[in-house]
């Protein structure tokens, strides 16, 4: 290892030397040709014979043996000149702007070694001649261009090669295995990251024993991992993730000596793993997105330099190996969805610096070690949908690095520790369904944009100041007091849910500051007094304020608002229905407040309101006007049941367009043939959303999610309808993580059908074989996947969704 240092130092110092020396008058003269030839780019624009020579590398005795100009936005080709530097070995043009064919006139510079043209935008195929190159090439690096077709075999002639790096083009051909497997120089070899065709990986790679990288993921590689590469003792990282893999990882991979990372993830490895793990400087194992079964092998805790851990969306059973919670280096742990039961090692978090934890959806129960956060390093707590129960550690109370809490749908009690709403990196809370008690802070973190709470025991008073806050659920728990006095502090909020509480008082006027919300239910508390005209003001899509003590009239600026759900049943309204709100969507809208009426629709379940003035008329009066009042009814029967059978021929001609966001292999008849009850999975004011499996045969089809919605409230007018049509093509065309796909739009006059993509469970089985999920696996480890997947989702056109059920 000195040695190894020592040589390092030597070499550094002989760079360095080299690097200052100045280029001999004639390769001066060459160099300012080069310049000249290549359009006198401005980053060269030191080059003259009093400047410096930025990137140029010289032997003491003048000569050019090197060129080192990268990221230099360099557009214009490479000129031959270049070649006529008869000492260059060297030359780095990564991260430039070169564009065209692979520069066939390097052919000319005989003592190239060294090779980097990395990061450009060259395409194309590779010449068959490619080895005109000189022969001495010992570094060849052509990675991040858009090179396609077969990596030709002539790559092979190169016997001195050291590193072989081709990874991230667009290589769809085929690479010359055998001939590559003839380089028996090479220590770096990388093809992955490019769309060849498939294939094994070929047994010829065994024979290059001196490989310390091999890097081939996302290549389409099939078949099992060929025991011939068990001869690749020197490896430190091995990747073969995201391919088409199949087989068990054979034993002698996880007692390779040297190696230091391994990526098997998304590849479809089945088995078992281990049994007996002795690859002693693994840091980095990830096996994650496989199919692999057993439990996780006791002998992991071996792993003494393991700092991330990485098995989830797999079959693993049985509990978390003990002696995981002793490992000294883990610093990030991923076994979410797996089948593990039982409960967590106990000290796990002391012995290392634990900075994300995840371990959701499995049996796992138990209480959390109160060591998770010892080192003050942890962000990340993901254990929701397990079987945890006991109290949730008070020192997590001082855990204020905490970012991200999911811990819904288990069984904790007890106090929730009341200095986590404070701590300012905190963004996430979720503790739904389990039996936590406590109150809330006055002011929570300005940082904490989501507070789910709902199904607990809190009590107490609401917050007053949630700066940050955009989506606060609480729904069944024990909250009191009345709503903020000034909600101004709350602005941010969009989802707002406090059903099943003890809130008492009025809805403040206040609540008129909330100007981004679009979701409030305060239903089932004892909130009295009469609703605020302010709610009708902002923009709300769904409002339940049902089973409280509110009286007085519905305020007629409801006219304003499009909702989608609106339930004010239970309370002691009185007054007539604001004309808007008079149209059969709402017909469950009003039920029990015994002083609610009607005037323009009478299918709502209300009674009509008297005439106001009758008092004052005369008994012939109101003989003439029952008289006129009979004869009007009887033709609005006659008109009622003209427009009845006009409506029932419209519905059967109705017609129905489609507007598709993706490729499609289905037709809006296979969406509308299937809207049957039974296909319903759920319901709401909005509308009903179906389960619909299309194309009928087998397993063969697709199952896709029907929203349906319930004929817009407002008159259906073309202008309303045009701009549901723009807002729904953003969302058909956004594409991000966070949002299902929409499929297409289905509609007509009386009714819209969005289509999703279907999520069984939230799961990503559908979209990662799809690719759609987009997820980059290696800029995403920071990211936790299970947030984006179990986050609720908010469209941008105001309708609130769920992806969990
Ligand atoms: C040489 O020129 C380059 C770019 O023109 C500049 O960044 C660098 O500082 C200069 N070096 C010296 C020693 O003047
Ligand atoms: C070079 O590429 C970068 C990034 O791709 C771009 O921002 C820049 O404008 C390009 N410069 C030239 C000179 O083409
Ligand atoms: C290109 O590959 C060589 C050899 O492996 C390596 O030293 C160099 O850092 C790579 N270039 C870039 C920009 O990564
Ligand atoms: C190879 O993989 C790419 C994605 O990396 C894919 O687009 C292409 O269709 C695959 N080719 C085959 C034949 O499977
Ligand atoms: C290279 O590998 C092949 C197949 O694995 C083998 O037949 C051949 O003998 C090996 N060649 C050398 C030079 O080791
Ligand atoms: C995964 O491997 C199994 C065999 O273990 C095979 O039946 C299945 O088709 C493979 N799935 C994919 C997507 O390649
Ligand atoms: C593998 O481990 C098992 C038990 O852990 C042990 O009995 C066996 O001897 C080990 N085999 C090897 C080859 O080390
Ligand atoms: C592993 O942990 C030990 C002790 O905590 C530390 O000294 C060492 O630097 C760590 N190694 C790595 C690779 O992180
Ligand atoms: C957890 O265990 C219960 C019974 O012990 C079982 O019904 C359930 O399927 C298990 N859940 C998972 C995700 O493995
Ligand atoms: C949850 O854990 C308790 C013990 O803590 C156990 O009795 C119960 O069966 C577990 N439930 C499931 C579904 O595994
Ligand atoms: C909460 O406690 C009640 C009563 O002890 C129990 O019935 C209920 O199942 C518990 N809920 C959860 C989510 O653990
Ligand atoms: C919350 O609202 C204020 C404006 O009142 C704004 O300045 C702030 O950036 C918002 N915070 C977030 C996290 O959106």
């Amino acid at each position: 290892m000195a040695v190894y240092n020592i040589l390092i130092l030597f070499l550094l110092l002989l760079f360095f030397s080299l690097s200052t020396a100045q280029p001999s008058a004639d390769e001066q003269k060459l160099l300012l040709t080069i310049k000249q030839d290549w359009d006198n780019p401005d980053p060269l624009s030191s080059w003259s014979s009093t400047g410096n020579w930025t990137g140029v590398i010289c032997s003491n005795t003048g000569q050019v043996t090197g060129l080192s100009l990268p990221s230099l936005h360099i557009a214009r080709p490479i000129p031959a000149s270049v070649c006529s530097l008869k000492n260059l070995k060297y030359l780095d043009l990564s991260y430039n702007n070169l564009t065209g064919d692979f520069p066939t006139v390097l052919y000319g510079c005989s003592a190239l070694e060294y090779l980097d043209l990395s990061n450009n935008q060259l395409s194309g195929r590779l010449p068959d001649g490619i080895d005109m190159l000189s022969s001495g090439m010992q570094h060849l690096n052509l990675s991040s261009n858009a090179f396609v077709g077969d990596v030709p075999s002539a790559i092979g002639r190169f016997s001195k090669l050291k590193s072989l790096v081709l990874d991230t083009n667009n290589f769809n051909g085929n690479y010359p295995g055998a001939a590559i497997g003839g380089l028996v120089e090479l220590e770096t070899l990388t093809l992955a990251y490019n769309p060849f065709k498939p294939g094994p990986v070929p047994k010829e790679f065994g024979n290059l024993t001196k490989l310390t990288y091999l890097w081939l993921s996302r290549m389409n590689i099939t078949g099992t991992i060929p025991d011939d590469l068990s001869s690749l003792t020197e490896l430190t990282l091995l990747d073969l993730s995201q391919n088409k893999m199949q087989g068990q990882i054979p034993e002698w991979v996880l007692k390779l000596k040297k190696l230091e990372i391994l990526y098997l993830f998304a590849s479809n490895f089945s088995g078992e793993i281990g049994p007996n793990i002795t690859a002693l400087n693994l840091q980095e194992l990830d096996l994650s997105m496989n199919k692999l079964s057993g439990s996780i092998p006791e002998d992991i805790a071996n792993l003494k330099k393991l700092r991330l851990l990485f098995l989830y969306y797999n079959q693993l059973t049985g509990p978390i190996p003990a002696g995981v919670g002793v490992m000294p280096n883990l610093t990030d742990i991923r076994l979410f969805d797996n089948k593990l039961f039982g409960p967590l090692p106990s000290e796990l978090g002391k012995h290392s610096e634990l900075g994300n934890f995840e371990v959701s959806n499995n049996n796992l129960s138990g209480e959390l070690p109160d060591t998770l956060c010892f080192n003050k390093k942890l962000y990340d707590i993901v254990v929701f949908n397990n079987n945890f129960s006991g109290v949730f550690p008070a020192n997590l109370g001082d855990c204020d690095t905490l970012n991200n809490i999911m811990a819904y749908n288990n069984h904790f009690t007890g106090d929730f520790p009341k200095k986590i709403w404070s701590f300012a990196m905190l963004t996430n809370i979720m503790i739904g369904d389990n039996n936590f008690t406590g109150t809330l802070p006055s002011e929570v973190s300005f940082n904490i944009s989501r507070i789910e709470m709902g199904n607990n025991r809190f009590s107490g008073a609401l917050p007053l100041a949630a700066v940050g806050l955009k989506s606060f659920t609480a729904e069944n728990n024990q909250l009191s007091g009345e709503l903020p006095d000034d909600m101004s502090r709350l602005n941010n909020l969009t989802e707002l849910n406090l059903a099943g509480n003890r809130l008492s008082g009025s809805i403040p006027p206040s609540i008129q500051s909330l100007t981004r919300l679009t979701s409030l239910n305060l239903s089932s508390n004892q909130i009295s007094g009469e609703i605020p005209a302010a709610l009708g003001l902002i923009g709300l899509n769904m409002l339940d304020l049902s089973d409280n003590e509110l009286t007085g009239d519905i305020p007629q600026e409801f006219n304003n608002l499009h909702l989608n759900v609106l339930n004010l049943s239970s309370n002691q309204l009185s007054g007539e229905v604001p004309g808007s709100l008079q149209n059969g969507a709402y017909d469950r809208s009003f039920l029990s407040n015994h002083g609610l009426c009607a005037t323009v629709n009478m299918n709502l379940n209300l009674p009509a309101c008297p005439y106001e003035g009758h008092n004052k008329l005369s008994m012939s009066l109101i003989i003439v006007f029952s008289v006129l009042a009979g004869v009007v009814f009887i033709g609005a029967v006659a008109i009622w049941l003209l427009i009845l059978r006009h409506q029932k021929r419209r519905q059967d001609l109705t017609v129905w367009k489609m507007t598709p966001f993706r490729t499609l292999d289905f037709s809006e008849c296979d969406v509308l043939g299937n809207l049957r009850e039974e296909n319903v999975i759920g319901s709401g004011g909005s509308g009903k959303v179906y389960r619909i499996h299309i194309g009928g045969k087998g397993s063969a089809g697709k199952v896709v999610a029907v929203k349906r919605l319930w004929r817009t409230p407002a008159k259906s007018d073309a202008k309303s309808d045009k701009e549901f049509d723009a807002e729904v093509r953003i969302l058909g065309e956004a594409r991000h993580n966070n949002i299902v796909n929409l499929l297409c739009c289905i509609s007509s006059d009386d009714a819209k059908l969005l289509v999703y993509e279907y999520m069984e469970n939230g799961s990503l089985d559908s979209s990662s074989s799809s690719g759609a999920a987009n997820w980059n696996m290696r800029t995403g480890r920071g990211v936790s996947r299970e947030f984006f997947l179990f986050t609720e989702i908010i469209f941008t056109c105001g309708w609130i969704y769920r992806l969990r059920r």
